[in-house]
């Protein structure tokens, strides 16, 4: 059977870890994908880590491009090209480049891998995959935004790490937009099988929320330059192996809703099943009045940033 491939869009801090993970994973071939003028520092890297096979023992192939062509018949397409937002830049500004360069990726993508399954990791994550499947018009089943297993992970951590208990017995989903507006629905959230509002107080449960919805800001003036690549990383590349392995895992993600939960043409963060069809299925959940009213709160964000959009193509 050929080997898988799967080509990740943007050769920056996400797109290095991107590699690493899925080589060691052995999830396919790799294309890294950059600009001209990036090509060479995208050869150098992908180099470096398939020069680290012999030492890992991966069998797939890593290469790095600056040429659509490289990508073409892509299972998986991971798009982290943009730029992050400088000082001195507006919102509307950074929202100007990144929706150009959405734009032109989703045009090539069409192009190069009409059949992949696309995971949108550019930020503001929220609108940015509402413009790629604008752009190319990919049928929603196949396009989807990374941030709920993000939000997701890091709030599972914030949880083991508060009762000293394994990461791998706290379960938990975060549903709507990637920013401060996201919904942890802690109702859900479990340890070891028990509903963690017994086993945590409730003033310790908000604390952990409230840090889950700035966690990204955390990171940002910690590191002093640049934004979390690792987990963001490690997140999209759970999705994609949720596709190319047919798991059909329950992940939250940013998927194209038709009136699921009351919301009709936004990609917003909800459970969903990925397998080798892509998004299988969006998960319903009947929300308490309080959660439903919080997930349209975060809607509302969405939309305001989607209106921006489509005033751009
Ligand atoms: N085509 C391909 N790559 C591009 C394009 C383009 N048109 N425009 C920019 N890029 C590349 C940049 O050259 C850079 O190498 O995208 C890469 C982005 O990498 P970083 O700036 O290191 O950003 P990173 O930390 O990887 O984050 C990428 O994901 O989580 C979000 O907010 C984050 O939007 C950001 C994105």
């Amino acid at each position: 059977m050929a080997r898988k491939k799967i080509a990740l869009i943007g050769g920056g801090q996400i797109g290095g870890i991107l590699a690493l993970l899925a080589a060691q994973r052995e999830l396919g071939d790799i294309v890294m994908l950059d600009i001209p003028e990036k090509e060479s520092m995208c050869k150098g890297k992908m180099l470096d880590i398939a020069e680290s096979a012999g030492v890992l023992g991966f069998d797939v192939s890593v290469t790095g491009t600056s040429n659509y062509d490289d990508i073409a018949g892509a299972d998986v397409v991971i798009v982290t090209a943009g730029l992050p937002r400088k000082p001195g830049m507006s919102r509307d500004d950074l929202l100007d480049i990144n929706v150009k360069i959405i734009s032109d990726v989703a045009k090539n993508v069409k192009i190069q891998a009409p059949r992949a399954f696309c995971i949108i990791v550019t930020n503001p994550l929220d609108s940015m995959v509402y413009a790629f499947q604008k752009v190319s018009g990919f049928p929603k089943h196949r396009v989807c935004g990374m941030a709920g297993v993000l939000d997701t992970s890091r709030f599972q951590t914030f949880v083991a790490m508060e009762m000293r208990v394994s990461v791998k017995d706290v379960s938990a989903v975060v549903l709507g937009g990637h920013g401060p507006t996201m919904v942890p629905l802690t109702r859900f959230c479990t340890v070891g099988g028990l509903p963690l509002t017994q086993v945590m107080t409730a003033a310790k449960i908000e604390a952990i929320s409230a840090r889950t919805r700035e966690a990204g800001t955390e990171i940002v003036n910690l590191l002093g330059n640049g934004s979390a690549f690792v987990s963001p990383a490690a997140s999209a590349i759970a999705m994609a192996e949720s596709f190319l392995l047919d798991q059909r895992r329950v992940l939250p993600a940013a998927a194209l809703l038709s009136g699921e939960y009351g919301i009709d043409g936004y990609f917003i963060g909800v459970p969903v099943v990925i397998g080798a069809k892509g998004i299988e299925k969006v998960v319903k959940l009947k929300l308490h009045r309080d959660e439903q009213e919080a997930l349209m709160k975060s809607v509302d964000a969405v939309k305001g940033a989607v209106a921006d959009v489509d005033k751009r193509i």
